[in-house]
């Protein structure tokens, strides 16, 4: 009697987490029966998301921390692994979560952080508003760039399986998603904003991971939209709206000691419009060794871009570096089918380092043409590449 009971019970739970919208039989964690307040109101509710979260994570079978309807202040806070069950807990995000605007409560480098987690589902049609303007203005840290970097939206490290969709991110104090050290991740359907001057608000960066594909995003920042930072293995992105912003970047490589290779890197079907960069390589001068190479960027539609196409292996955002050549050795790398328009006579740059000159750097159907007026007439420029042009090419090629 009393196990018919429970079993009643809980097909009861399930039937109503299932006409919620939830995963069949997966545990619902809301953040407002753990105390949360979705009024939007002044208090912080780290604390009542950490309890909630801890519920979720001790949880031995599935489970959903959900973040309901409404608007939630919250400060920095970790969701830490690992968890009693595989998959980790899933996170709906429906509600609007906002960080504090002042950098007092900050001390790390995150704001929402997931950390060791395995096979995580983010998902829901939520907003992550990092209010950031407050922290851009701050004059001690503006764009100067020598200031410590300003605390990341949301940060993915050791995640193992990741399924991240639909969110809405906007002006991040730093950068909007960071994935560090994690493997087999898709990323998609996302939104991220942040003004186009607001500084190092970079949409998504990639370092130390592998097997991650980012696809269906609109990116508009005051940084790159996406950029593939060192340890970056297997990266796809498709499918990308990205302006304005700095572009898609590989890098920048070679700062610190020790870094990792990029190896694998695929951008396709990408719409990129009103930016600085179109699709860049950087890397510092004076780097220490490493490698970027099996980089290709196909299918990409420019428009009014500064620099649709650029290898810069003399990357100095700060001017003050060394007059050292950079030993980021870059190959095997592709531009196909990379058309539109530029706004600078220079739409294709190819600097690379005097020590390691690029390998092999491939220009295919390259139809550029200047914004304004197809009779500017727009050039190539070279430095130590060696490679080969075939198709179209406009402007004329100097590899
Ligand atoms: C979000 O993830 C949950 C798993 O927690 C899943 O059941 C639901 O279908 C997902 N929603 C969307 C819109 O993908
Ligand atoms: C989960 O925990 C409950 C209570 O501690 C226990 O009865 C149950 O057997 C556990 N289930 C699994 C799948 O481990
Ligand atoms: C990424 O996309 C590639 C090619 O479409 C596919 O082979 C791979 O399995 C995908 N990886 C993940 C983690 O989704
Ligand atoms: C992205 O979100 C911004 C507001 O945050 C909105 O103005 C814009 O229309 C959205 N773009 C897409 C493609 O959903
Ligand atoms: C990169 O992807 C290729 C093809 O999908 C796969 O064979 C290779 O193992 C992957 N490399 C890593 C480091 O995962
Ligand atoms: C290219 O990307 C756009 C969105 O940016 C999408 O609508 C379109 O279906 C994609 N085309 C292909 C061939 O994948
Ligand atoms: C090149 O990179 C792609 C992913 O962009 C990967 O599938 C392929 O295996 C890589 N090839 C080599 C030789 O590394
Ligand atoms: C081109 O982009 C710049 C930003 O780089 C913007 O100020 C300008 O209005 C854009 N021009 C056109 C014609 O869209
Ligand atoms: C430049 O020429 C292309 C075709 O070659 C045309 O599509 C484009 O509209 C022209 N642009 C201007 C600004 O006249």
């Amino acid at each position: 009697m009393a196990l018919k009971m429970a079993t009643t019970l809980e097909c009861l739970a399930c039937l109503v987490s299932f006409l919620a919208g939830y995963a069949h039989g997966d545990k619902v964690f809301d953040v407002t029966k753990y105390a949360a307040s979705p009024d939007g109101s002044a208090e912080d509710n780290s604390k009542a998301f950490s309890n909630a979260w801890n519920a979720a994570c001790q949880y031995n079978r599935s489970a959903t921390l959900v973040i309901p309807k409404g608007t939630f202040l919250v400060g920095p806070i970790v969701f830490k692994g690992p968890c009693v069950s595989n998959p980790s807990p899933s996170v709906q995000i429906i509600g609007q979560l906002k960080a504090p605007s002042s950098l007092a409560t900050f001390s790390g480098p995150s704001w929402i952080e997931f950390n060791d987690l395995h096979e995580l589902v983010l998902n829901g049609s939520g907003i992550v508003d990092g209010q950031g303007a407050d922290a851009w203005n701050n004059k001690t840290c503006n764009k100067e760039k020598k200031c410590k970097n300003l605390p990341m939206s949301m940060r993915f490290i050791n995640i193992v399986g990741g399924q991240i969709t639909d969110l809405t991110l906007r002006d991040s104090k730093g950068f909007h998603v960071d994935f560090q050290q994690s493997t087999s991740i898709t990323v998609s359907h996302l939104n991220i904003s942040a003004p186009g001057d607001s500084p190092n608000t970079d949409g998504i960066h990639i370092s130390r991971t592998q097997n991650i594909n980012i696809t269906n995003v609109f990116i508009s920042t005051g940084d790159d939209c996406i950029s593939i930072g060192p340890g970056s293995i297997n990266v796809t992105i498709s499918d990308i709206t990205c302006g304005p912003g700095h572009g898609i970047s590989v890098g920048s490589l070679g700062k610190y000691q020790n870094e990792k290779n990029v190896v694998g890197v695929k951008v396709k079907n990408c719409t990129v419009f009103d930016t600085t960069n179109g699709l860049r390589i950087k890397t510092w001068p004076g780097s220490p060794p490493s490698e970027a190479s099996n980089i290709t960027f196909e299918d990409i539609t420019m428009n009014n871009v500064s620099r649709p196409i650029i290898i810069d292996q003399f990357y100095c955002p700060i001017h003050q570096c060394t007059d050292q050549p950079s030993r980021v050795r870059i190959h095997d790398v592709v531009f196909r089918r990379v058309t539109g328009t530029t706004n600078t006579p220079v739409a294709v740059t190819l600097s690379c380092s005097s020590s390691m000159p690029c390998k092999n750097v491939q220009l295919q159907d390259i139809d550029l043409n200047f914004v304004s007026s197809n009779a500017t007439k727009i050039t190539s420029s070279c430095l130590n590449v060696e490679g080969e042009a075939s198709g179209t090419q406009n402007p004329n090629p100097c590899v």
